[in-house]
């Protein structure tokens, strides 16, 4: 066994037993025995160039000023993993270090939510291509600099994956890999508690199962089994993947749906302290085996939930690396539609500064649809309703709200809550589609701009906030809804593919939207240039938010040797003016951004959608 192992092992071995002791109560030595046969093994097969890289990457490569992601389908993207490849030119210059293709492990065939109901997690969908396609494509991508991302579902399985199957045969060690209660008597126990994912698709959290005549664990869709995480088999089992995908040249893993892993009669089911337990296993068995590889924890919870994903208290340094920043993108949303950026500074303010090695991942819009997660508490310090601001929020954003540019549609309405998420593209929910009703063609360009403008100040906020940001695949081109989704059987009953669409050839864009796909894409590019340029942007460099007099304007600093970045945001459709005093120290008068003057009085005036960064004179 090579030194560097051994001495891995013994470093991240107590974490390992650790985390297993906080999870089972028996048989934990021979657990632990195995779990460490599987680390010898797996990095046994680990190829030299891996073993390389893992000795090369610096350990803070995710939270680098010069880290730029990107999120695509690869389909969409590229046709399939062999085209992906062809765009690494594209991708380097947008200035992108990070890609995270979605889900593309082999998925149940029909209906399998966007690929996150997974039948094999050893092989590739086979419309993207093969294992071996990934693996070179990991490679062509790390000698271009650029770390792969790829989805890992903890949570559930297609209900076509071998362990599900086996299950239905009758085979208890299978059945034992998920929850199965013989009558409603434990989950109409577990359902008081339980909120509902797809309360509209999915109602409730259980489903019958005619073969295992029993009532099933399905907190998404039915065809999705939530394992059975209690049992050490199922831990097992996914480091074996976790080792596999790592060895073919992943560099990180993004625990989809995470905050689920472990259920608690009472509860609901979701941030259990296992979780974090779990997650310190997987870790210190990667740091083992594939130290390179780091995890992106998917964990849309709420403000005080989401911090133990980057390591609380017990769980600091031994848990994922990198989490998405939701509060962030539904705080840019709502101060675009309120023109008022007070809530968001008051719910920023409220996280809790991160553990030195971690980082938030930052982002305008991604897969997904937004739920206005908007804390009661926040509002009230306002003097406004928690409810009433996502209700006007959800009409903001599906267009009924009067004066609205927006053209998102209402996901999952939740009649019992008066919850309505929102589904829609950037482009779409920011305005760009309704300015391109309009005849008047000097009324059209006016909106038009005044859209790329709140885009641009949503992206520069993603770029400078703090953390790693992921440009959403089609927002540097302005991307509409894809209302095509409708025609397609698969993907028609769920409204999230509006906002996935197709990457289209830059020539099969209309003259007037290949202008908007060029200023965007240059905007976007500038800020990936700014950005790679400012050590103050690396994720340890702490960000505060500033109060200003003015509702609309945002402003954060971020500490750096070279001296303080002040960053100056105006969330509103008007200019606003604050006075010069407001500014933390005197800065220079270039916008580090653009590279142009703005100028700096007694009166500074903030263009509609301004967004600079400032260095200190
Ligand atoms: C995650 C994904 C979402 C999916 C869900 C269930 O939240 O982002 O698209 O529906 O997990 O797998």
């Amino acid at each position: 066994m090579p030194e560097d192992f051994v001495s891995r092992l013994a470093r991240f071995g107590p974490d390992i037993h650790s985390g297993l002791s906080d999870l089972y109560c028996e048989n934990l030595d021979a657990i632990y025995a195995r779990v460490i046969a599987l680390a010898q093994s797996t990095h046994a097969a680990r190829s030299k160039a891996l073993k390389q890289r893992d000795a090369d990457q610096p350990a803070d490569w995710f939270q680098s000023e010069k880290a730029i992601g990107y999120v695509a389908y690869a389909d969409r993207f590229a046709g399939n993993l062999k085209g992906v490849k062809k765009k690494i030119p594209y991708l380097k210059a947008l200035g992108v270090t990070y890609l995270h293709l979605m889900p593309l492990l082999n998925p149940r065939p029909g209906e399998n939510d966007g690929g996150y109901a997974v039948m094999d997690f050893r092989s590739i969908a086979p419309s993207l291509g093969s294992m071996r396609d990934l693996a070179s494509l990991a490679t062509a991508l790390h000698s271009n600099n650029i770390s792969l991302t790829i989805d890992l579902v903890l949570n559930h399985v297609a209900m076509e994956h071998e362990w599900a199957v086996r299950a239905r045969e009758g085979d208890p060690i299978y059945r034992d890999y998920f929850y199965v209660y013989p009558d409603r008597e434990v989950p109409d126990q577990f359902e008081q508690s339980l909120p509902e994912v797809f309360p509209d698709f999915a109602p409730g959290n259980f489903t019958w199962d005619e073969d295992l005549n029993g009532w099933l664990w399905t907190t998404f869709n039915s065809y999705q089994w939530d394992m059975n995480w209690a049992n050490p088999q199922v831990l097992l089992e996914f480091l074996d993947i976790i080792g596999f995908l790592g060895n073919q040249g992943v560099d990180c893993l993004r625990l989809d749906a995470i905050a689920f892993l472990w259920k608690r009669l009472g509860t609901s089911s979701q941030n259990q302290s296992e979780v974090h337990s779990i997650t310190q296993v997987l870790r210190a068995f990667t740091k083992i085996v594939a130290p390179s590889m780091i995890f992106q924890a998917e964990a849309i919870v709420g403000p005080s939930d989401v911090g133990a994903y980057l390591g609380e208290g017990r769980f600091t340094g031994k848990v994922s690396d990198i989490a998405y920043h939701n509060s962030l993108m539904v705080q840019i949303w709502s101060a675009f539609a309120a023109r008022d950026a007070r809530l968001m500074s008051v719910a920023l303010n409220r996280f809790a500064e991160l553990p030195p090695h971690t980082a938030w991942t930052t982002y305008l819009r991604c897969h997904d649809d937004i739920g206005w997660a908007i804390d009661d508490s926040d509002a009230d310090s306002l003097g406004w309703s928690g409810f009433g601001h996502r209700s006007f929020l959800a009409d903001y954003y599906s267009g009924i709200f009067h004066g609205s540019p927006s053209r998102g549609v209402v996901f999952q309405e939740n009649p019992a809550t008066g919850d309505r998420r929102i589904s829609g593209s950037a482009a779409s929910l920011a305005g760009i589609e309704s300015a391109l009703e309009i005849s008047d063609p000097l009324r059209r360009q006016q909106l038009v701009d005044s859209a790329i403008d709140r885009i641009s100040c949503g992206y520069a906020i993603v770029f400078g906030f703090g953390g790693l940001p992921l440009i959403y695949m089609g927002d540097e081109w302005g991307l509409l809804n894809d209302y095509t989704y409708t025609e397609r059987p698969l993907e028609s009953p769920d409204n999230r593919w509006i906002h996935r669409p197709f990457m289209p050839d830059f020539e099969a864009l209309n003259a007037e939207h290949r202008k908007i796909a060029q200023e965007l894409s240059a905007r976007i590019t500038r800020l990936s240039v700014a950005r790679a340029a400012l050590p103050q942007l690396h994720a340890s460099q702490k960000s505060v938010v500033l109060t200003t007099s003015h509702i609309a304007v945002f402003m954060v600093v971020r500490e750096g040797e070279r001296g303080s970045l002040l960053q100056v945001y105006n969330v509103s459709p008007d200019p606003a003016t604050i006075s010069g005093h407001e500014f933390p120290w005197k800065p220079q008068s270039i916008d580090l951004i653009t590279g142009n003057s703005v100028e700096l009085g007694d009166q500074i005036h903030i263009p509609a959608f301004g967004h600079w960064w400032l260095l200190p004179r």
